[in-house]
């Protein structure tokens, strides 16, 4: 043992070595993946945005005035709401998850098949955001489900989250025909900007409340459970852990008896 370690020891510049490699490796990758994240904040020129009004004035404006206003119907009903400070998260989001263009008046604007490309939605996005300043797009830095706590993610989510969209994100109804969604399948992105802009009855988690480092651990958690296998039998409340747990008992339970049973024979061998 003793000459296997001196062996090892020879060289001792050999963690360091490593540790430098380590240290490049991470910080070409940062260096990699830096630029695009600014790109993606800032980004807005002139021609997108007069896209983006062409956009709207043809698919937005006969609820939401030309110029993001807002508009109300001769009895009084609001068409849609003004537009004004409510960002590029918000129209992100909106038009992102298929709400917007909303179809038909109802309780809640659902979820439906996109629209627009992603191109389209980012010159909406950015055609809205000219009006007046409101919450930016999230970095890209922020959505990387890999990059978050889960276990920190989980408990933010039982303290702000649970309350309307159920422990493990499944949804649930509220009040006046509303229910807070599935969350099984949001795209990350989406999932900061709900939280950023707070559609309809769901409360805004601004960056002091949940900061972005809190909004990413959110993320990651729900990526989680999502990616969780499924335990198969009746779904009630998922009961994963219960069949992981019976299984560690059993072989930990095997390989006590079979310690006890060598001991055994060997002390009565002796
Ligand atoms: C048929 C009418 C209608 C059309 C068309 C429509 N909207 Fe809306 N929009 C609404 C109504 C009503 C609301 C508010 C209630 C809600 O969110 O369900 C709303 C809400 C929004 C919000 C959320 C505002 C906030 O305070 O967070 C955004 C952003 C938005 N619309 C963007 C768009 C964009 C962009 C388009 C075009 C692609 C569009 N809408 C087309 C009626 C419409
Ligand atoms: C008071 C109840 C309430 C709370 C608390 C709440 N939400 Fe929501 N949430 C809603 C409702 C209602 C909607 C649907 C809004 C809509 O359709 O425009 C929603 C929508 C969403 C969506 C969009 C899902 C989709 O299908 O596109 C996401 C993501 C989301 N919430 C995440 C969260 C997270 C994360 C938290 C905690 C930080 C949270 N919510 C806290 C009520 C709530």
């Amino acid at each position: 043992m003793g000459r296997l370690l001196s062996t090892r020891r020879r060289h001792p510049l050999a963690a360091v070595g490593v540790l430098v490699a380590v240290l490049f490796t991470t910080g070409g990758a940062y260096a990699a993946l830096a630029p695009t994240t600014s790109q993606n904040v800032q980004a807005a020129s002139s021609t997108q945005i007069e896209e983006g009004r062409q956009l709207f004035a043809i698919g937005c404006s006969s609820c939401h005035g030309l110029d993001g206003e807002g508009q109300v119907a001769r009895d009084g009903e609001v068409l849609g709401p003004s537009l004004i400070g409510v960002g590029a998260a918000a129209v992100d989001f909106q038009v992102g998850t298929g709400r917007m263009p909303l179809a038909a008046p109802s309780a809640q604007a659902e979820r439906k098949p996109v629209s627009y490309s992603q191109e389209q939605i980012d010159a909406l996005s950015e055609f809205v955001a000219s009006l007046a300043p409101g919450p930016e797009r999230p970095p890209e830095e922020y959505l990387d489900p890999a990059a978050g706590n889960v276990a920190r993610g989980g408990e933010l989510f039982r303290t702000n989250c649970s309350q309307c969209h159920n422990t493990t994100g499944q949804g649930g109804a509220l009040t006046m025909g509303q229910f807070a969604p599935n969350l099984t399948g949001v795209e990350p992105r989406h999932i900061y900007e709900a939280m950023l802009t707070g559609p309809q009855a769901m409360p805004v988690f601004n960056d002091k409340t949940v900061t972005p480092e809190d909004k990413r651990d959110i993320i990651a958690f729900l990526d989680s459970v999502q990616n969780e296998p499924n335990p198969g039998g009746l779904a009630i409340g998922r009961v994963g852990p219960v069949a992981e747990g019976l299984w560690a008992w059993l072989v930990g339970i095997g390989l006590l008896i079979g310690m006890a049973t060598w001991i055994v024979t060997r002390s009565s061998k002796a």
